[in-house]
């Protein structure tokens, strides 16, 4: 599906998002607070948009995406960042590789959650961090009904006038809405043996951070 939606990710993120993304994106790397000579991994990191970030606060960034048309285009717009193809299930790192690993809008595309938490905890060196930037729920009811009304009817027509793919983002629609709440997914982050987990809500929980520590 990623491989159909490649050429004009980047644009209709921004027209999605109504241009929040980008400071959605910069919280990410506050959240990491990578330090110099960090190595980070960005797992499920499409054409390497939530990893420029990374590359410009001067960490070392690894890209790691499934997708082999997402890949080949980042590789083309970014070609200053490593992409690396990998299966989020199956990482192909030796246990602590990273000292922090992050995951934006991706944990929801990957089949297994859980395995995936697992998976992103062995290759985390002990005391690293995890930090998984995901949608989510908003917090203020009026705001919440609102909300779900925008992913159900104008998402889907940005969508069908943007997109290359515009039955991908109806599925968008439907996976955000079926997407685990912000005590849900820190539960599964415990479950998965990450400690100190906490969150914060961004846009008014149209967003969560998570971080946890290995
Ligand atoms: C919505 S994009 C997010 C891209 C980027 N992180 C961003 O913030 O713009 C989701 C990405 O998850 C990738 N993905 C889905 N399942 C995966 C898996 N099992 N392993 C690695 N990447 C996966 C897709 O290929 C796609 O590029």
């Amino acid at each position: 599906m990623f491989d159909r939606v490649a050429a004009r990710y980047d644009l209709v993120n921004d027209l999605l998002s109504l241009g929040q993304d980008r400071s959605w994106r910069r919280r990410v790397v506050e959240a990491v607070a990578p330090e110099p000579g960090h190595l980070v991994l960005d797992l499920a990191a499409g054409t390497g948009t939530s990893s420029e970030p990374f590359d410009r606060a001067g960490a070392t960034v690894v890209p790691t995406d499934l997708s082999a048309g997402m890949l080949a285009v980042g590789k083309r717009r970014r070609p200053s960042l490593s992409f690396v193809a990998g299966d989020a299930l199956q990482l192909p790192y030796a246990d602590g590789s990273f000292d922090a690993v992050t995951i934006s809008f991706g944990l929801r595309n990957v089949e297994d959650t859980a395995a995936a938490l697992t998976e992103m905890r062995r290759v985390t060196r002990p005391g690293g961090t995890l930090v998984v930037c995901e949608f989510s729920t908003p917090t203020w009811g009026p705001f919440r009904a609102l909300y779900a009304d925008y992913l159900v009817a104008a998402l889907p027509r940005i969508a069908r006038t943007f997109a290359t793919n515009p039955v991908a983002y109806e599925y968008l629609a439907e996976s955000i809405q079926a997407w685990p709440d912000q005590a849900a997914l820190a539960a599964a982050l415990q479950a998965a043996g990450w400690q100190q987990v906490e969150w914060r809500n961004l846009s008014g929980g149209v967003v969560a951070l998570h971080r946890g520590r290995a």
